[in-house]
């Protein structure tokens, strides 16, 4: 652990407080993110203020692959961070020494494009005497609500969450910012890929937000149709293609997991059998099957998700839904429906970031690192990468849910298994986070969403296309 002693700004504003006001905090850090495809760097305060907030995307480089390449990705890391992190601060109109600590992703994520960030964050703590925040990508993707929205409509814990990406598909009980527990995850490919491929194999063009963005951008614009067709025509043309676009499957109906593999792979055996050769009407129908039963299977989860949550006395008041898919338009309408329907007495809150900050930025990162720097929680220099890391290794001090009990690909399924729910001692989950913090000598954590914040930020963001 790395002491508070580095924190010569704030504890510069405690000496000056203690004689005068109550202690007031406000920390600026700098983050650096590289897990996937994008070079993010940010600026954020403790007072939920984005000072900047620079994306430098990929996505050219990578069309050609039709997916992330690892080595091209990290070689645009290498080109790309240094002035990532020149922008950030340009931005921000601040200079290096004005940041009080530096934050960056140490996981989940592709090795080497981790290793860009985690070096270019390290080398400048140490080179600025900065203390330093390793972040879970996937815990910054949740927590991101708590900077974006209104502070008289936050989340409260326990709550729901549901982080969907290119990397993952997640259901997590939130119990507190560092206890998460997974109620379904996805037992081969997430939702993310699944766009990503079945937008590959439609042929659509990689819109600037990339190919998910693309597949969800067709199905709201539809077929490209010619103009001067009869309008009798097209009716019959779509007709013909809504008969022969293939049935997507609702894998894994009943059980609290995830599959996605045999969505896409029905569609590549649609594309296969006929050579790949398909018109615009049937493209279209492919599409939108495709995003429906996409969106489709993470209504299911999170219906019987809710079932178990209420059946074991856990009252869930919101939804936390984040990660690049969430910033699909049509999956943020049918959740909201899907939550009236699972829970028609009591409301349940849906709460998004802002598109912008669904897909990965450094903003998140910077966010999600501001309790621990609070605390005087920092890592130490040598801390390593963690290239795989569960959400849940966060707290392994709260009781693991037992996944059987809650149906999932091998248990029986939510509707037969109630007898075993009363296993879990939900109870001792909810921590209070304010507890882990107690060597912090910065204040109460939890201060981070108290009133004292402003109103929600405009979502400033730079963002650059390679
Ligand atoms: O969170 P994210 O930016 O990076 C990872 O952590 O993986 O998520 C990227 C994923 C990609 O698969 C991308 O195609 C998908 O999110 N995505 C979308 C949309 N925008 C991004 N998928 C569907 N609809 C969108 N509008
Ligand atoms: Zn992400």
């Amino acid at each position: 652990m790395y002491g508070l002693t580095r924190l010569s700004r704030p504890l510069a504003f405690i000496t000056r407080n203690l004689t005068t006001a109550p202690p007031h905090r406000n920390l600026t850090v700098l983050a650096v993110e590289s897990s996937a495809d994008d070079t993010c760097a940010a600026i954020v305060t403790s007072e939920r203020q984005i000072l900047s907030n620079v994306v430098l995307r990929q996505d050219s480089y990578h069309e050609a692959y039709g997916g992330i390449h690892p080595y091209v990705a990290i070689e645009a890391h290498q080109r790309n961070m240094p002035g990532a992190v020149r922008r950030a601060l340009e931005e921000a109109s601040m200079s290096i020494n004005d940041v009080d600590g530096i934050a960056y992703t140490r996981g989940p994520g592709i090795g080497g494009c981790l290793s860009v960030g985690s070096n270019a964050a390290k080398t400048l703590a140490a080179a600025l005497n900065k203390p330093l925040v390793g972040v879970h990508h996937m815990q910054a993707h949740a927590l991101t609500p708590f900077l974006t929205t209104p502070v008289d409509s936050l989340p409260t814990y326990p709550f729901l969450t549901l982080l969907v990406s290119g990397g993952h598909t997640l259901l997590l009980l939130a119990s507190s910012p560092r206890t998460f527990r997974t109620l379904a995850t996805t037992l081969d490919e997430s939702i993310g890929r699944a766009f990503d491929k079945v937008s590959r194999m439609l042929s659509l063009p990689w819109s600037q937000h990339g190919p998910g963005a693309a597949l969800e951008q067709f199905c709201m614009s539809g077929p490209t149709s010619d103009p001067v067709e009869a309008e009798s025509e097209e009716r019959g043309a779509r007709s013909q293609a809504e008969l022969e676009a293939p049935h997507i499957p609702l894998p894994m109906r009943g059980r609290l997991a995830f599959s996605y593999t045999g969505l896409h792979s029905t569609v590549e055996r649609f594309m296969h059998a006929r050579g790949g050769i398909i018109d615009e009407h049937t493209r279209y129908a492919i599409a939108t099957r495709f995003q429906m039963a996409a969106v489709g299977q993470l209504e299911e989860k999170l219906a019987l998700g809710l079932r178990v949550c209420r059946r074991k006395g856990i009252d869930i008041r919101h939804l936390v839904v984040s990660g690049g898919v969430a910033s699909n338009m049509f999956l943020r309408q049918r959740l909201r429906a899907c939550l009236d329907g699972a829970s028609p007495d009591v409301p349940i809150s849906l709460i998004f970031p802002p598109p912008s900050l669904c897909t990965d930025n450094a903003v998140m990162i910077a966010w999600a690192s501001m309790q621990r720097f609070l605390a005087g929680d920092t890592d130490d220099y040598t801390i390593e990468l963690r290239s795989k890391w569960s959400v849940e290794d966060l707290d392994n001090s709260a009781p693991k849910l037992e996944l059987d009990d809650f149906g999932d690909s091998k248990g029986k399924g939510v509707g037969t298994d109630e007898g075993t729910f009363g296993r879990l001692d939900i109870g001792s989950l909810f921590h209070n986070a304010a507890s882990r913090y107690e060597g912090g000598n910065l204040g109460n954590p939890e201060d981070l969403v108290a009133p004292h914040f402003v109103g929600q930020q405009p979502a400033l963001q730079t963002v650059v296309s390679a």
